[in-house]
């Protein structure tokens, strides 16, 4: 996937000044979670991971329970587990896109039928609800879905929720929901795991996303389907036994002060999401964009009227300008698409960025 070959990740860190390609806030050290892993034994760990953390994970729930909870090494693993236990070859799949990586190429790998359905703009990335209706199959197994959505930053409307999960009630496929940007609710309340609303959803989220810890590898997957729990719970058993007892040590003493954690993530999503939408009317003639509902990351395209070479744009923002964003092939779409994310540069870094950009636009502008 290009994504792989061109993420901050494979590029080194180090080689990128104005880093506008994350979809997270900015990463922590240890040291300001004020924490001694002095004694951390370290054992093999409890195999649906440690059990303070599953409480914590659902804790505020009056209908999840602890071992509805299976922790997982990131949401990515949790994601890999669920297409990888429900789906065989004989099996059919509804996957909305654009979407995170893995959503799609796990199911490809199996690989199992697929139906893709594609957001679009001018529908406000809203999934179709009739489109998905028409693409179910006798044997559609899943429906994955991701809210908020990646890259846009969208809410799936509430009744294209209720009509997906009455959808899978009653057809007896699941509806996976990757809640990965969960936290990331700087304009609204947080909602309730979609888990909640029936047997039926399965929920994934992780800590990279809000709050700035990616690298402990600390996600899960939230399901109150019993057989489904033990599969899963199999399944992680054959790939990693149990989690790293260091990791979820240090992801309880995150959800020890999530609070305050999110707080002044919420605050800094604020600041920097107005330094974007006034960078992007200020250049409307250039932009059109969809006014994400939460997460860190905004998808902006450059209108069809204007010409640019984007293949040298993309090169010279990196090697010119030292500054990276997520071309719009990193997720199947038109390089005129360019995801932003707007949590992890600091604001100064973040302007500085926002201007190259622009500039390189008008480098490699043809019309
Ligand atoms: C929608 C979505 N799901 C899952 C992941 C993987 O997250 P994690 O770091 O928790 O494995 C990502 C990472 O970009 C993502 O965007």
């Amino acid at each position: 996937m290009p994504i792989e070959v061109e993420s901050p990740e494979e590029m080194g860190y180090s080689t990128i000044q104005y880093n506008l390609a994350e979809s997270s806030v900015h990463d922590r050290t240890i040291g300001e979670l004020g924490m001694d892993l002095s004694n951390v034994l370290m054992n093999y760990g409890h195999h649906r991971g440690l059990p303070e953390l599953q409480q914590a994970i659902c804790e505020g729930s009056h209908i999840l329970k602890s071992e509805d909870v299976l922790v997982t090494a990131g949401a990515a693993q949790a994601l890999y587990l669920v297409a990888t236990t429900l789906l065989n070859p004989e099996d059919h799949l509804i996957v909305v896109r654009p979407n995170y990586g893995t959503n799609l190429e796990t199911p490809r790998g199996i690989p199992c039928e697929m139906s893709v359905i594609d957001l679009s703009f001018d529908n406000g990335f809203q999934p179709d609800i009739d489109q998905i209706q028409k693409a179910i199959r006798p044997n559609t197994k899943l429906i994955s879905i991701t809210h908020p959505h990646n890259p846009t930053g969208i809410f799936v409307s509430q009744s294209t929720i209720e009509s997906l999960v009455q959808l899978s009630e009653r057809n007896g496929f699941y509806l996976l929901i990757d809640e990965t940007y969960r936290h990331l609710n700087f304009k609204t309340p947080l909602l309730p795991y979609f888990a909640e609303k029936s047997n039926r959803v399965i929920s994934v989220s992780s800590l990279s996303k809000a709050f700035g810890a990616p690298g402990i590898r600390i996600g899960w997957v939230i399901s109150r389907d019993a057989k489904l729990q033990h599969d899963l719970l199999a399944a992680k058993e054959q790939m990693i036994i149990s989690n790293s007892v260091v990791d979820e040590y240090i992801a309880l003493q995150i959800f020890l002060q999530k609070e305050k954690l999110l707080k002044e993530v919420h605050s800094t999503l604020q600041v920097n999401y107005q330094i974007v939408e006034n960078w992007l009317k200020a250049n409307d003639t250039i932009f059109e964009w969809v006014t994400p509902d939460a997460g860190a990351v905004v998808f902006p395209r450059i209108k069809e009227s204007i010409q640019v070479d984007f293949s040298r744009f993309y090169d010279r923002l990196y090697s010119h300008y030292h500054t990276v964003v997520g071309g719009g092939h990193w997720f199947e779409q038109s390089q005129r698409y360019m995801r932003i994310g707007f949590g992890y540069p600091s604001v100064n870094e973040f302007r500085i960025g926002l201007e190259n950009v622009m500039s390189c636009v008008m480098d490699c502008k043809m019309n």
